[in-house]
């Protein structure tokens, strides 16, 4: 097993870690490919990156961003729609033209969806491909929305979201029965073709499904088990997320 395993003493001092590595990326290389992740793991990521833009100069005006996915049936101004997300939490704060950013759509008819997924994919391709993947992980196991069974070399493509997955979204949608049924993700395959890798997990919350991940065989049960394959994918976690292992 290839993978790397950092523990830090705290959430914060992760972040700083994680948004270090990001910001040589990007200084070495302007034109940078970053793969993208919401929830609540990466928003003091996004918030140390917006700090590096207006204190230190970092610039994304040649960054181009691919976002891992995003719920199908909200408008994107929804406050729980991912674009509206990481504007709110990044795009906005920062120098990147909209033309760089990249998500899947939030309301894509059924007949489109097979195009709209490969056209995904073909921009991903088009870009060079993904230099540096930032992930969380569901409690499911999950990567992207990559549900248990989801194969090691699925592509992008829309998904059934877990009961799991769901009951944990409800409180800020407000209820369960406000949550989406079914998204947009990246496949494993997809984001396995990243470069670099870096899961984040914060809180012993994670501490079991982080365990499952990095101490068990690899299973299409855990998606995040697939990264134990991966040449350059690292789990960042603090003591709570790694007080299982
Ligand atoms: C988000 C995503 C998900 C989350 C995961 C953890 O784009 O793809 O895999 O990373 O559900 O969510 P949080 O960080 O809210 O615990």
């Amino acid at each position: 097993m290839s993978i790397q395993l950092h523990i830090h003493s705290s959430r914060e001092a992760a972040i700083r870690i994680v948004a270090q590595e990001i910001a040589s990326l990007v200084r070495n290389k302007p034109e940078a490919v970053l793969g993208l992740a919401t929830g609540s793991t990466p928003i003091p990521l996004y918030q140390e990156l917006v700090r590096l833009h207006r204190e230190e100069g970092l610039s994304f005006r040649h960054v181009t961003t691919f976002n891992l996915d995003e719920y199908q049936g909200l408008d994107r101004s929804h406050p729980e729609s991912y674009w509206n997300f990481m504007h709110r939490h990044f795009f906005d704060h920062i120098d990147i033209p909209a033309a760089n950013i990249h998500l899947p759509g939030s309301r894509v008819a059924e007949a489109d969806m097979l195009s709209h997924c490969m056209a995904y994919e073909e921009a991903i391709r088009a870009a060079g491909g993904i230099d540096y993947q930032i992930l969380g992980i569901g409690r499911t196991g999950h990567i992207g929305f990559n549900e248990p069974g989801s194969p090691a070399d699925s592509v992008t493509r829309c998904i059934h979201l877990d009961a799991i997955t769901r009951e944990d979204a409800a409180p800020s949608f407000g209820g369960l029965d406000q949550v989406p049924t079914s998204a947009i993700t990246m496949g494993c395959g997809t984001i396995l073709s990243a470069r670099t890798i870096t899961l984040m997990a914060f809180g012993e919350g994670k501490a079991e499904i982080v365990r499952k991940a990095l101490r068990e065989p690899i299973t299409d049960q855990v998606s995040a088990s697939f990264l134990q394959n991966h040449p350059a994918a690292s789990f960042q976690l603090d003591l709570g997320a790694a007080s299982a292992l």
